[in-house]
């Protein structure tokens, strides 16, 4: 989604601007643009398309601004194109604002603005941003915002520049994450913490309602009220090299195969030394509350939905405790029924998804106890959720989630077995043999990933394919769903998941001759079932490629191919079929020539709604 970035200090602004944009590309976007301030003008240089064209516009730019701010736009008000990028200035061009997230009544305001005499130019929503600090700025910068929040509704992170206070930035969050980096002599903003690295890893996080006014030489922070705040300096701690692409062709590809790694740091610290329990620290709800709860609630977006998925599975089959999952928009508005005998549980890579937040709030409003599953320390979710496990993937920048995944799979794993021990429902040598298979994840992950290469051979076949399918049951339907997910949004082909005995209830009519269907077989009990759906899809002439543990030979006599994963404990496979389909989505939007990190239409992080 927009990401944010601002400079004050005593170094040329422009090349830092666009230095930081680049490391928010990761985000999604359709235009970038900056403004900087110079000789007491505000200069906007802004258009639609990849930042490479307003970085080449730039080059041999001689400005010696030093103070700036720089946005990438996703397009939700108004098409992308050069009017619609931000900042967005008002008449006067003595402000520019860069803003993301939504002004929700801002037609009424364009009204009023306009009424009022102000022109607009473009078809955005931020727009009235910079009108209305022009309409209240009669000198001091701060009130002047101050009394925008006052009028404005919706979600916002904002940076406000004016012509009239050279080395000032003014910025304000409510519901979009912004971060204020702590530099010696200068100072910096941004949406996200990788723009920062590159200067520093002194930051604050600012929370709702905050107001950060910066300049070279200090940071001041406010609270809705306008009293000082005394700030908590966050200190980053993984390297700026974790958020670069280390060789590997593509961010998705360096994160698929850190997988083992991140495995690994997410059990780390949480197993008993004799592999008989797991250690949940984070977990501070008492025994007695766990043994009494009535009701699980998952709720997320995406690819941490469908680890929610697998999530009900396995708490349902080792903890015997009710799950429903449910998807953070859905949940959100349908009054879900719960109470403080549920336990709501919202998975989020980011920690910053609306929706996903949305859904905290309202489980915390109606008394329900909220732990949250995320990747990025002190996010708006962790801050909010009484309780936090994190996984600990490391930065995710490819847009199509993978290391996420399956570290959220663990955390399923931990919370399920943390409460099938609490509530008596796994015996000591049950737990001891999935924990044993648990620590061995890494290298059966590592396993797979040096096979890779027969992943690329069968995407030169089908990466022209206009559909595949993808079938399984149990536990291997929601890796399905994941492995569809995967391939339709860095590959554009048309991908679907379907429970494998539910195709011949309606889908089964689109299976043709050469129609590629992935077929997952990995769950032991399961087995013979899928088995023969398999046969049913290739006694209409599909091409299977079937997914399978190792030692199920029988499935060569029928599938056109097969992959294999090692042998584990069946709960935990879908840790590992999922790796041979984030390969095979991968390697098809290569042969297809796709924009693997920056799939169209897509961003990293979803702030709006
Ligand atoms: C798909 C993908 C998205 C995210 C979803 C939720 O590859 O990445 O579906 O899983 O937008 O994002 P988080 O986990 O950050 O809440």
């Amino acid at each position: 989604m927009c990401g944010i970035v601002g400079y004050t200090g005593p170094r040329r602004a422009v090349p830092i601007l666009l230095g930081g944009l680049a490391k928010l590309e990761y985000r999604g976007y359709d235009s970038a643009g900056i403004a900087v301030l110079e000789d007491g003008v505000i200069k906007v240089h802004k258009q639609a398309g990849k930042l490479a064209g307003l970085a080449e516009r730039l080059q041999g730019y001689n400005g010696q601004a030093r103070t700036g701010i720089g946005h990438t736009r996703w397009a939700t008000h108004g098409r992308p194109s050069d009017t619609n990028a931000h900042p967005h200035s008002d008449c006067s061009g003595r402000f520019a604002v860069v803003h993301n997230g939504i002004i929700e009544n801002y037609l009424e305001l364009r009204e009023w603005l306009g009424s009022q005499g102000h022109q607009f130019t473009s078809e955005t929503d931020t727009e009235v941003l910079p009108h209305l600090v022009e309409h209240f700025y009669q000198g001091d910068l701060v009130e002047a915002v101050r009394r925008v929040v006052e009028r404005i509704r919706g979600s916002y992170a904002m940076v406000v520049l004016s012509a009239d206070k050279p080395d000032k930035l003014v910025a304000v969050r409510q519901d979009s994450p912004l971060v204020v980096g702590l530099g010696q002599g200068e100072n910096f903003l941004a949406s996200d913490i990788p723009a920062l690295l590159a200067h520093t890893r002194r930051t604050y996080i600012l929370d709702d309602g905050e107001m950060a006014v910066l300049t070279p030489e200090e940071v001041k922070i406010f609270n809705r009220c306008g009293e000082p705040v005394e700030k908590r300096v966050f200190e980053v701690k993984w390297e700026a090299a974790q958020a670069e692409k280390n060789g590997f062709a593509h961010f998705m590809l360096k994160e698929i195969h850190e997988q083992p790694r991140a495995l690994r740091d997410t059990l780390k610290g949480r197993l008993a030394g004799d592999d008989s329990a797991v250690v949940l620290k984070e977990l501070e709800i008492d025994d007695g509350k766990l043994r009494s709860l009535r009701k699980i609630f998952i709720t997320a977006c995406g690819t941490a939905y469908h680890a929610g998925l697998v999530g009900k599975y396995v708490i349902e089959q080792l903890a015997r405790v009710p799950v429903e999952v449910d998807i953070a928009s859905e949940f959100r508005y349908r009054q879900p029924l719960i109470d403080e005998g549920t336990l709501v549980i919202v998975i989020s890579q980011s920690g910053e998804t609306a929706d996903t937040l949305a859904a905290l709030r309202e489980a915390r409003r109606l008394g329900a106890p909220v732990l949250a599953v995320t990747n990025v320390v002190d996010s708006s979710i962790a801050r909010e959720a009484d309780h936090v496990l994190y996984t600990w993937a490391g930065p995710e920048i490819a847009v199509a989630s993978t290391k996420a995944y399956t570290t959220q799979l663990v955390a399923m794993y931990l919370i399920a077995l943390h409460l099938a021990t609490v509530r008596g429902t796994i015996t000591l040598e049950e737990r001891r043999t999935i924990i044993k298979e648990l620590k061995q994840l890494d290298s059966r992950a590592e396993l797979i990933l040096s096979n890779g290469h027969l992943i690329r051979d069968l995407a030169r076949m089908y990466g022209g394919a206009e559909d595949v399918f993808f079938i399984g049951r149990g536990l291997d339907h929601a890796v399905a769903l994941e492995g569809s997910l995967k391939l339709k949004e860095i590959s554009y082909i048309h991908a679907e998941a379907y429970a494998a005995g539910e195709l011949k209830h309606g889908t089964l009519a689109l299976i043709e001759k050469g129609v590629p269907v992935v077929a997952l077989a990995t769950q032991k009990n399961l087995f013979e079932k899928t088995l023969s759906n398999i046969k049913e899809v290739k006694a209409r002439d599909a091409t299977v490629i079937a997914l399978a543990m190792e030692g199920q030979k029988e499935l060569e006599k029928v599938a056109d191919h097969v992959l294999y994963i090692p042998p584990t404990n069946p709960v935990l496979a879908p840790v590992l079929a999922v790796i041979p389909l984030q390969l095979l989505a991968y390697q098809m939007a290569v042969v297809r020539g796709c924009d693997v990190d920056q799939p169209r239409n897509l961003a990293k992080s979803v702030t709006v709604e």
